[in-house]
């Protein structure tokens, strides 16, 4: 039967895993494996948001940033994104583009989601200064950060997400084609998360140190997820082009493995605060209980310690600042050094960079017991306006 289908498990708006003629339902009866089913999930272009924000983590994932060329401007980037939207839109319904490469052809559109955001430089290239949104101020320099600027921030981004590699790839090329003269890839980045189907029920995420990293994001019914994570329409000093959009804070974090797992689990554990094995809090129950940060051990300690990350990052502990997780583990060899070019390509998406990821990586960086094993290489903020009505393309509000 069905069972240990695992497809599209958490906030499932405009996702539709139903071949023409099939219900969903039934696939994976009737002899057919779970991989079709994979395949045929696709996720809705036009929308309220964008794709890619509340869409479940996709197994692959490619960011990439883009500097418009020198001369390109206000003209030449509508027109991109044009050129990006009509390609976003045919691929994420499995379709074909013209003069295609075919990598892609015997799959599936894999709930393939393109994301695409601006970057604070964009709004000089364009001539759009004054209409830059607040929401792009720099964000503060952190003390632990090692960022290497040429792989970070850019004009343009780009989030694409799939739960298969060819189809990820295959979208990639599509939209680096797409840039032609008028864009150049700043940087470019991959990940992946686990694959639908290799847990037998849907669970949380792990990440390279083993953790199960996830548990504590707001979730779509949540009843204020929308104010949290998306720009509100007419209000709050937000311009109107970002109704229903969202600021993405990217992160190249490097995992620091060699030290981590050196470490013994017990330690390992007092650093997040919770068991590596289920995610529950030290604290006790199940990997859904809420922390008891003031429980005190029968040594008279705190048993979530002070600087645990989990305790650190918790909103309570931030006057309620909450951000929406979505990452990317990523690989990349060996590096000089000899220790894994390893981490996570941390996403998160915030209304405002400066009540969601500012105040608690600021006090993160302040004493989390996670920072001896980690450094962020490199950063991003991008404006991630809303989702295209029928008909027009991404940015459209902003450009025409
Ligand atoms: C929670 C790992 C970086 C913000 C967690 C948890 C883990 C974890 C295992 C507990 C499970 C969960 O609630 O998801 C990591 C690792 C990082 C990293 C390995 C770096 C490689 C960051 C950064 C931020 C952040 C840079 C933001 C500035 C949070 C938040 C929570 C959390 C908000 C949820 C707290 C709650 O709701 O109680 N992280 N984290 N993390 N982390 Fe991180």
């Amino acid at each position: 039967g069905a069972a240990g289908l695992v497809v599209g498990a958490a906030g499932g708006a405009g996702i539709s895993a139903a071949l023409p003629g099939e219900d969903t339902a039934g696939a994976g009866a009737g002899g057919a494996p779970a991989l079709t089913t994979v395949g045929a999930t696709s996720v809705m272009f036009h929308g309220k948001h964008q794709a890619g924000i509340t869409t479940p983590l996709q197994s692959r994932g490619h960011l990439v940033a883009f500097d418009l060329a020198p001369g390109a401007g206000r003209k030449e980037a509508a027109a991109l994104l044009r050129r990006w939207s009509v390609t976003a839109k045919a691929l994420m319904s499995g379709k074909a583009p013209a003069e295609d490469t075919g990598v892609a052809l015997d799959a599936g559109p894999s709930s393939l989601t393109v994301t695409f955001g601006f970057g604070r430089t964009f709004f000089d290239r364009t001539g759009l200064t004054s209409r830059r949104p607040a929401g792009l101020d720099p964000l503060p320099a952190f003390s632990s950060d090692a960022l290497d600027p040429r792989r970070s921030e850019g004009d343009l981004w780009v989030q694409i997400g799939a739960d298969d590699a060819l189809v990820a790839f295959h979208a990639l090329r599509a939209v680096q084609k797409d840039a032609g003269d008028a864009a150049r890839v700043r940087w470019q980045m991959n990940g992946f998360n686990r694959s639908a189907g290799a847990t037998a029920k849907p669970m949380t995420a792990r990440n390279l140190m083993g953790q199960v990293d996830g548990t504590g994001n707001p979730k779509p019914t949540d009843p204020d997820f929308d104010r949290r994570i998306f720009v509100p329409a007419g209000g709050g000093g937000a311009p109107e082009w970002m109704a229903g959009g969202s600021y993405a804070v990217v992160r190249r974090i490097r995992m620091l493995l060699d030290d981590w797992e050196k470490l013994p689990l017990d330690r390992q554990e007092q650093v997040i605060g919770r068991r590596k094995s289920d995610g529950a809090p030290l604290t006790g129950g199940t990997e859904t209980t809420e922390l008891d940060l003031n429980k005190l051990g029968p040594d008279g300690k705190l048993v979530i310690p002070d600087n645990a990350h989990s305790r650190i990052s918790a909103p309570e502990q931030n006057g309620g600042a909450a951000m929406l997780r979505r990452p990317f583990s990523f690989h990349d060899g060996i590096g000089p050094d000899g220790t894994p070019d390893a981490g996570l390509l941390f996403v998160c998406w915030q209304a405002d960079p400066l009540r969601g990821f500012v105040p608690v990586q600021r006090k993160l960086d302040r004493g989390d017991a996670l920072s001896t094993f980690i450094r962020h290489e490199a950063s991003g903020l991008f404006a991630v306006p809303g989702g295209p009505a029928e008909g027009e393309y991404v940015g459209q509000r902003l450009l025409e």
